[in-house]
């Protein structure tokens, strides 16, 4: 792999820099800047070589199509104040982009294009897009580590037509998790929870072999809990589910490796609305399961107590509403605690439990905290992850 900080005359190129700028947004408001906060070190070593650069991001999925709500703007404005520079946002189409029509004016140094994943071309890693892309620049840098498990033309494809390199952040997450993963100490505990269920689920298998427990909490909790013949309500779920569910049993037992779940949860009936405990057989077909109930939480704390290594991707509810906060909190405390005496190792990854772990305050009590969830996943499985292949 190239490193972009290894890289000497770079002066006056223009740099196709793709980061994640993923981040949580709340009423058209930013509620956690941690990626963007973690990247500004790429953007420092770029103006120190005096080169231009060109952002690409996504935000969220909009499969391809325009939407306004999920536009790059109050990132690429939040991206001007870290940086206290021009930033300008790129609308045109894309493929009506030159590199005769960018950096007309002189004192542009940033152009950030719109949202990449509003061109469907995007995730289908499609080489005329991604050639396109590359045509706009003269070298790419990948810093975006959390979205590198995703085979998508401006991560992947787009390394075929141009010098590629590694960026500062994508670098510094790589090699801690590295050292995660080299050094873990057993018994070793997995937390994944979160909404998104069809990205984490066929991770699972194969991370039993290597962990001794492995506790489903948030929406990823509510397959497990409909395939064992609770209803669940309305709460989020994903289709078709059954055989994966069936084979993580199959191999936990051949592995040892406990499968924990909820043994109560807290409903609403939306995610304004007020807070509910319920046992596992009162759950009415209006309900959304928002958090994991109280005996749940004391299993969980009990088992990291026992552990020394605990990883976690993915709150155990819908902690923006202080009603379905606390299993979260609670875990995080425990682990925080846990961690301040020395007892345990502990890393946590993804954009909503990065900003759960500021909220709470406890960001600096774990080991290391990756900016990334699916890829953090991902890599811990043991795969090469499609975007660190692409630079190397
Ligand atoms: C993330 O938030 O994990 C990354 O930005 C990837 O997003 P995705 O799951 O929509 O591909
Ligand atoms: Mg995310």
């Amino acid at each position: 792999m190239n490193y972009i900080k290894d890289q000497k005359d770079l002066v006056g190129k223009i740099v196709l820099l793709r980061l994640d700028l993923n981040v949580p947004i709340k009423n058209g408001k930013i509620t956690d800047e941690t990626r963007i906060s973690k990247i500004l070190p790429v953007f420092k070593h770029l103006f120190e070589k005096k080169t231009k650069i060109i952002v690409i991001s996504h935000l969220g999925r909009p499969k391809g199509e325009r939407n306004a709500d999920l536009t790059l703007k109050p990132i690429c404005e939040s991206l001007k104040k870290k940086l206290n520079k021009k930033v300008k946002l790129i609308t045109e189409n894309i493929f009506e982009l030159n590199k005769s029509n960018l950096f007309v004016n002189s004192e542009d140094e940033i152009l950030f294009l719109e949202n990449i994943r509003f061109y469907k071309e995007e995730e289908k890693n499609d080489n005329n897009f991604s050639k396109h892309l590359a045509s706009l620049g003269d070298i790419f840098v990948n810093d975006a580590f959390s979205c590198s498990h995703r085979a998508h033309s401006s991560v992947c494809a787009i390394t075929k037509f141009l010098p590629s390199f590694a960026g500062l952040q994508l670098e510094t997450e790589i090699n801690a998790l590295k050292r995660v993963t080299s050094e873990i100490k057993k018994p070793i505990t997995c937390i994944i929870g979160g909404s998104k269920i069809s990205s984490k689920i066929s991770v699972i298998k194969n991370l039993i072999p290597k962990f001794d427990n492995i506790i489903f909490v948030g929406g990823m909790a509510n397959n497990v809990l409909k395939y064992n013949g609770h209803s669940i309500g309305i709460s989020i779920q994903e289709d078709d589910s059954e055989t994966i569910i069936e084979d993580i049993f199959k191999l936990s037992k051949k592995h040892s490796c406990s499968i924990i779940f909820p043994e109560d949860v807290i409903v609403g009936k939306n995610l304004e609305g007020d807070a509910k405990i319920k046992e596992l057989n009162e759950i009415s077909n209006d309900d959304l399961i928002l958090d994991i109930g109280p005996k749940t939480i004391k299993k969980i704390i009990d088992i990291i107590e026992s552990s020394r290594t605990i990883l976690w991707n993915g709150p155990a509810g819908y902690f923006e509403n202080p009603h379905f906060a606390k299993g979260s909190f609670e875990i995080g405390k425990k682990i925080a605690e846990k961690n301040k005496l020395n007892e345990i190792f502990s890393v946590a990854g993804g954009g909503d439990t990065v900003a759960l772990l500021n909220d709470i305050g406890i960001f600096n009590s774990f080991n290391f905290v990756s900016t990334a969830g699916g890829a953090f996943l991902e890599y811990l499985e043991g795969k090469e992850l499609p975007g660190i292949k692409a630079l190397n």
